[in-house]
């Protein structure tokens, strides 16, 4: 099982993934339009023969007190079925975190289960000081940087724009 950053040839292939993975197209053109945009920052793919995982981390508009904090948003992330409960997605998670770190981004924010992605540091406490569309209990932050966000902050957070399509045809 090789964890790994994907590359452009791996796009095709990250396509099918989402697209038998998930339920309804969502996932799968909401990566396409964040690639076509520029505005995915990094995805990490689990590989056996084919892609049975992977993690997408784009780029969030994140403003506190006038000035700009590089962030991302985590999503999608998915395990293929056999795949699952084995630790993929953790590293997927984990290796997204630890490269986003090395490059200097400050913030991961995340909409989901807080009993999943607890285990990763995501805290609804943290991304409550950002406005955003997705506040609520199921908005969650952590900081990248080990120095952290010690004292809350209060700001701004704008997903991608090809987020917005979310939903629309559901
Ligand atoms: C969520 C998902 C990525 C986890 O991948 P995974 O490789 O099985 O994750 P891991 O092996 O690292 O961790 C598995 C653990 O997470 C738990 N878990 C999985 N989904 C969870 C959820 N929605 N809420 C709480 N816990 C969850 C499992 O129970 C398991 O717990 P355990 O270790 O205590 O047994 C995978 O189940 C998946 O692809 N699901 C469908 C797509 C999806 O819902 N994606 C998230 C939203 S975009």
């Amino acid at each position: 099982m090789d964890i790994r950053p994907a590359q452009p040839a791996d796009v095709p292939a990250l396509d099918t993934f989402l697209r038998q993975n998930f339920a309804s197209a969502q996932e799968a053109d909401l990566v396409r339009r964040l690639c076509i945009d520029g505005d995915m920052v990094l995805t990490m793919v689990a590989q056996d023969r084919d892609l049975v995982g992977a993690a997408v981390f784009s780029r969030v508009a994140v403003e506190v007190n006038g000035a700009v904090v590089p962030a991302v948003a985590l999503a999608p992330l998915a395990v293929a079925g056999p795949w699952r409960r084995q630790g993929v997605g953790e590293a997927l998670v984990a290796a997204g975190h630890d490269a986003l770190a090395r490059a200097g981004w400050m913030l991961s924010f995340v909409l989901g289960d807080p009993a999943y992605y607890g285990r990763f540091g995501y805290a609804a406490d943290l991304a409550r000081g950002f406005d955003s569309p997705y506040a609520g209990d199921y908005f969650m932050a952590r900081a990248l940087q080990s120095a952290g966000m010690p004292c809350g902050v209060r700001g701004s957070a704008a997903h991608a724009p090809a987020f917005a399509a979310l939903g629309e045809d559901a």
